[in-house]
């Protein structure tokens, strides 16, 4: 089983392209996945909890229930425009997660693994934690990032995180593949470094925040946003979960020896995903071969900088769609960014990648083909022969590009799969300009040659269909039916070969796939 999971979004804001680039890149490796032939159960959800729920509640006038029921209805809608399919939908407020955490505090406390103590400090109300003085900047102020910081003195529930850092720092440094892309480990480590001897804060008093899950054990406080959050990987995945729950079964999804994937932007790997959620794992008793993955990605700026509410700099994900269609941003927000790294949004490469890549080369090579096997050849498909050294390179050039998108997506690298698929299509192109089958078609003598170049372009489209389907599926679809190649959903990557068309096989006319954006647009 290949258990994938987003982060899950606050709830306390709309979604925004950085939400989406992270959905839709779930979604394709999971598509990928299950291409390849692999059982898969993805999951992801919203992120439910917290004062900046209950605080931006208030200032609307209204409850947080109704606050969170309103913003989790603009995550939901985008990911069903996107073609975001998840298998389970995780929200916070949700009794069976909250039965879950409430469990697993009191077993943590049964083991003796939290403690109640006073602490006075600073408090940062953005981020929700206390400060430390190595969070002061070097003029030893706390900068803007941190918000309003309040002094506070308040009785709370510690999880022994301390007692988890050396085997964390261990396991980690013992590990190749943990954190991926690889170059993020160091970070982790540094920070790791810093964090020695210091337990994590887990509870709020009710006094300061209400909108929580309640502690089992203390019913003044509830459970802090970050250790309530990170549980659903489990609880949704049907951690503890009573029989009639509607869960997914546990065992299945996360065995032991088996990690799941969790995909998540670089603000939030340290500390809570590289420091507090295997620790807590750890402390749950999973073992250090179910220790998941950690797929850390970029983030998507807009001219250099971070996008923020407060300055107008968002791009909504959902206009985006509806003025250049689902394709495009599905293709742009996966396509214009390197694993791991930062990327700026930009329009007129969203335009210039979709017209370049899909418009003219894939679209075209699809018209071209279909439009001259209708005109030429009544769409009969025969793969006829003897093959030139053109034909031969074509199929070379599948081959190679093929072989390199594979290693590509099971590195979770999409931009470099497409890349690849891409090169074939062009590959495609100069191989149609150069055998002229319009000049072919002008020689009776020339028949078979014909037929045997259009069985070869129509092939290498049948070919892309299958390759793109997990990132563009609607698109993969109408190609496959101009195709006419059925079973598409069904296909797996081990039935790739040359000859996915039978000799003889009857082609539709085209229609395009991909209308070019023309910039007007821009406008
Ligand atoms: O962090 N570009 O929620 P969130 C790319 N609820 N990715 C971005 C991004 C950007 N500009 N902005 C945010 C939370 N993200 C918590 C997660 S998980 C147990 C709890 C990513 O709505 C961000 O890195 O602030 C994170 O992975 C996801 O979007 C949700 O961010
Ligand atoms: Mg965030």
């Amino acid at each position: 089983m290949f258990y994938l999971t987003t982060a899950i979004d606050y709830t306390n804001g709309s979604p925004h392209i950085g939400h989406a680039y992270e959905k839709i890149l779930a979604d394709m490796i999971a598509r990928y996945r299950r291409l390849r032939g692999d059982e898969v159960y993805f999951l992801t959800g919203v992120d439910q909890h917290g004062q900046k729920v209950q605080q931006t509640a208030e200032k609307e006038g209204i409850s947080p229930e109704e606050f969170v029921a309103r913003n989790t209805q603009k995550f939901s809608d985008l990911w069903a425009k996107l073609g975001v399919k998840y298998d389970g939908w995780a929200e916070t407020i949700d009794p069976r997660h909250k039965a879950c955490v409430r469990s697993i505090l009191s077993e943590l406390k049964d083991q003796g693994q939290l403690y109640k103590k006073s602490h006075a400090g600073h408090y940062s109300v953005r981020q929700e934690q206390f400060l430390q003085e190595r969070d002061r900047d070097d003029a030893g102020n706390f900068g803007p990032e941190w918000g309003e910081v309040v002094e506070i003195e308040e009785e709370n529930w510690y999880f022994k995180l301390s007692d988890h850092t050396d085997w964390l720092k261990n396991f980690l440094e013992a590990s190749t593949d943990i954190i991926l892309p690889t170059f993020r480990k160091a970070e982790l480590l540094n920070a790791l470094e810093r964090n020695v001897g210091t337990d994590l804060c887990i509870s709020r008093p009710k006094a300061r925040l209400r909108w929580g899950i309640e502690f089992p054990f203390d019913e003044d406080y509830v459970t802090y946003v970050w250790f309530d959050a990170l549980i659903n990987y489990i609880s949704f995945a049907g951690y503890q979960a009573a029989k009639n729950s509607g869960l997914p079964d546990f065992s299945r999804l996360w065995p032991e020896h088996s990690r799941p994937v969790h995909i998540i932007g670089k603000d939030i790997l340290i500390p809570a995903h590289g420091i507090y959620w295997p620790c807590m794992l750890h402390a749950m008793g999973f073992t250090d071969s179910q220790m998941p993955h950690l797929l850390v990605h970029g983030w998507w700026n807009i001219r250099g900088e971070k996008m923020a509410k407060s300055t107008g700099n968002v791009v909504d994900p959902a206009i985006l769609a509806d003025q250049f269609g689902v394709e495009a941003v599905r293709y742009y927000l996966v396509r214009d960014i390197v694993n791991g790294k930062d990327s700026d949004f930009d329009l007129a490469r969203l335009i210039m990648l979709y017209n370049t890549e899909l418009a003219n080369a894939l679209g075209n090579l699809c018209n071209r083909t279909l439009d001259m096997s209708q005109r030429f050849t009544g769409g009969i498909l025969q793969p006829g022969g003897p093959l030139t050294a053109d034909d031969s390179a074509l199929q070379v050039s599948l081959t190679e590009s093929t072989a390199t998108y594979q290693t590509a997506m099971d590195e979770f690298d999409i931009s470099k799969g497409l890349e690849a698929l891409n090169q074939h299509v062009v590959h495609c192109n100069q191989y149609i300009d150069r055998m002229k089958p319009w000049e072919l078609n002008k020689d009776p003598e020339k028949k078979d040659r014909l037929a045997t170049v259009l069985y070869h372009l129509a092939e290498s489209i049948a070919h892309a269909a299958i390759l793109l389907s997990p990132v563009l599926p609607d698109a993969a679809a109408k190609l496959a039916n101009q195709l006419k190649l059925p079973g598409l959903t069904d296909f797996k990557l081990a039935d790739l070969h040359w000859g996915l068309l039978p000799d003889g096989h009857i082609i539709d006319k085209p229609t395009p796939v991909f209308p070019r954006i023309v910039s007007e647009a821009l406008a």
